[in-house]
């Protein structure tokens, strides 16, 4: 019996090899479908594969009769409704660390562009403007970064920090002394961590419980001119609170890869010169993109053979 798979966001060629190869599986690449267009396929297809545009509702998964498996290209299961997959027994699979590289990476570009105001002292220059007092930015070594949400790319980062010569210090649940001292970093609660840095990067996922999680109340406890970075989601920082404390020059600067809402052009915050922003790009590089797509379509592979998902 031939298996039908579909593809609804762009992901790697070479990443769906595994797909392409067996020889049970039919794949449909379909992108840029609206949520109806989805809706009217999906009773078709035993497995649908996604990265993060495609949201995977309870109203799609009640249509999608023959669907056993759904596959995320990346970490953040956030657009699939997993209650309703799991009601409806079908299984969610991840790719928990084909990303977590680029992720650090990105994020290390977000703090050392606040630090020396790159992308706003290029649109000067861009712009015809040679102003070299304007831009005079701040030294990363012997400054502290506070790290909320120490997992698979918290710890890149972590690690990729201290090879810059800053403090690292960390929040994170599951983080204990013992883990924190193997790492050479210190930790805290997410006040005390918040309260000694001077820069800040969130790492963690969007949860019920990490729905602004920096909020009103997180900015009040930062140093004056801290600088925030998000690669992680959008939702996790209080935007209306971001906005305010920037405004109110609580905080000096902010790097933003996510948004509550994406896609995502016209925003109080991008308006602001203090924000600097890419468009989720944290896990658009040509080999976090191959690697995820392998991983995910291997488990497909596998689930659809009657075999086991490794990332389920
Ligand atoms: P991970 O699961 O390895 O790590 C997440 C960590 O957050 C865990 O250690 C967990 O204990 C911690 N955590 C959970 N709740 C917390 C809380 N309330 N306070 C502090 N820490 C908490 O995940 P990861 O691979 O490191 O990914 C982190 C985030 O980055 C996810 O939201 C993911 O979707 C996002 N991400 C974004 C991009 C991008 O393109 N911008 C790329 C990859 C991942
Ligand atoms: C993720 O959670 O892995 C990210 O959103 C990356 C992505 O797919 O863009």
């Amino acid at each position: 019996m031939v298996l039908k798979v579909l593809i609804s966001d762009p992901l790697s060629e070479d990443g769906i090899y595994p797909l392409r190869q067996a020889e049970h599986i039919e794949v449909t690449v379909d992108t840029g479908l609206t949520p109806e267009e989805l809706a009217e396929k999906i009773e078709a297809f035993d497995a649908l594969l996604v990265r993060s545009q495609t949201q995977v509702t309870r109203e799609i998964i009640e249509k999608a009769k023959n669907l056993k498996i759904v596959g995320r290209a990346g970490v953040g299961v956030d657009n699939i409704d997993l209650d309703a997959a799991t009601e409806h027994g079908i299984i969610v699979v991840n790719a928990p660390d084909g990303n977590t590289n680029s992720a650090a990476e990105h994020t290390m570009a977000m703090i050392m562009s606040l630090a020396r105001n790159i992308p706003q002292a290029y649109h000067a220059l861009k712009n015809k403007k040679w102003d070299r007092k304007k831009y005079v930015g701040v030294e990363l070594k012997n400054k502290t970064l506070g790290v909320v949400g120490l997992g698979r790319i918290g710890a890149e980062v972590a690690a990729r920090a201290k090879g810059q010569r800053m403090n690292v210090v960390a929040y994170d649940p599951f983080l204990t002394e013992e883990k924190a001292e193997k790492m050479g970093i210190g930790y805290g609660t997410l006040e005390e961590v918040l309260a000694q840095a001077d820069f800040i990067t969130i790492h963690t996922p969007l949860l019920k419980e990490t729905k602004h999680l920096i909020n009103k109340e997180a900015f009040e406890k930062m140093k004056d001119g801290v600088q925030i970075v998000n690669c992680a989601r959008g939702g996790i920082i209080d935007e209306d609170a971001l906005y305010d404390a920037i405004v109110n020059k609580k905080v000096a600067g902010a790097g933003l890869d996510v948004f509550e809402q994406e896609p995502v052009t016209d925003h109080k915050l991008l308006e602001l010169p203090e924000v600097i922003a890419t468009p989720h790009l944290g896990a658009s590089t040509v080999e976090a993109q191959e690697s995820v797509a392998i991983d995910v379509s291997h488990d497909v592979v596998n689930f659809l053979s009657g075999g086991l998902a490794k990332n389920p």
